[in-house]
């Protein structure tokens, strides 16, 4: 496939990586003003690869956009006019929220979202390193996106374990209550994953999913409170040496994905007339810190 990625920071890398090694021509798209870049996973080859070069773009079969959740929006708006009408366009972030914005843009193109528990580094900016292994889920938002369950064959041949879901809105929770349970906790004690599991931190870690649970239920999710509170613990033993994305961006002073994680959670928890009292006191801590960062 003619694959473009738009905004490689260390999980763009990662799949630029594994999709061009397996055979797919890649090519990326982001901030720096270059016409190749070479990029280096682990201490495999080098790849070189074209870089912000248009016909590339106009040509791809499918876009996989790898930028934060708040950066989608300004990423993909220059781009629009120049997306084929049959292009896949898939949104690959923590968090919740940009869907309905991309089908509005793009209502004609195949659209599909992704989530993803591979972890991935940057050590400088043409250096990655791939720090975990992990799952990726996928599905389709819309009826030309739901049609693309090839893509399992594509992903999973590339960097497995990749799975088409016919109902990517359970996976996208299923993310979602991993994150607002792990990503605000860690982020306001600095603290790695596996401390979580920890006495001191582990009641508050299951309040937030308990909280999590009641939005999930309201929105028809249908899982366990067992069941979603194993998987948060699973993921706090896998990771337990890595540092959560919020962690990251909030001790190196950088805009967290707070508002399209417990965010979008408080979001749907109003729609529902729910409150959730741990959620909210976490979102307004991190919110603080953020806001500390503005004045310096
Ligand atoms: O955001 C993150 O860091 C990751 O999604 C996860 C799964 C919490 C592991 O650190």
């Amino acid at each position: 496939m003619n694959i473009t990625i738009v905004g490689p920071g260390a999980i763009g890398c990662l799949w630029a990586h594994h999709l061009s090694t397996h055979g797919h021509r890649v090519s990326l798209w982001g901030r720096e003003n270059l016409s190749h870049k070479t990029i280096q996973l682990d201490a495999q080859a080098p790849l070189r690869l074209p870089y912000n070069q248009l016909p590339a773009l106009q040509e791809a079969d499918l876009l996989l956009v790898t930028v934060k959740a708040w950066q989608v929006e300004d990423a993909l708006t220059p781009l629009l006019d120049n997306i084929d009408h049959d292009c896949i366009v898939m949104l690959m972030h923590n968090g919740m929220g940009t869907a309905d914005w991309l089908q509005d843009v793009l209502p004609n193109n195949p659209l599909v979202l992704a989530t993803t528990t591979h972890g991935a580094l940057r050590i400088s900016s043409s250096h990655f390193e791939h720090t975990g292994t992990g799952f990726t889920h996928f599905g389709g938002i819309n009826t030309a996106g739901k049609q693309c369950a090839f893509l399992q064959d594509v992903f999973n041949h590339a960097l497995p374990e990749a799975l088409w879901c016919d109902n990517i809105e359970q996976a996208l929770w299923n993310k979602l209550a991993i994150n607002c349970a792990i990503n605000p906790l860690t982020a306001k004690y600095s603290v790695r994953n596996g401390e979580l599991a920890q006495k001191e931190y582990h009641p508050q870690l299951v309040c937030v999913v308990e909280e999590v649970h009641q939005v999930m239920e309201a929105e028809g999710i249908a899982i366990e409170l067992n069941t979603l509170q194993s998987k948060v613990d699973d993921v706090v033993r896998l990771t337990a040496n890595n540092l959560s994305s919020m962690q990251q961006d909030i001790s190196h002073q950088r805009r967290s994905e707070i508002d399209y994680i417990t965010g979008y959670l408080l979001a749907r928890a109003r729609a529902h007339q729910l409150e959730l009292p741990y959620n909210q006191a976490l979102y307004k801590d991190i919110q603080r810190l953020e806001k500390t960062f503005e004045q310096n």
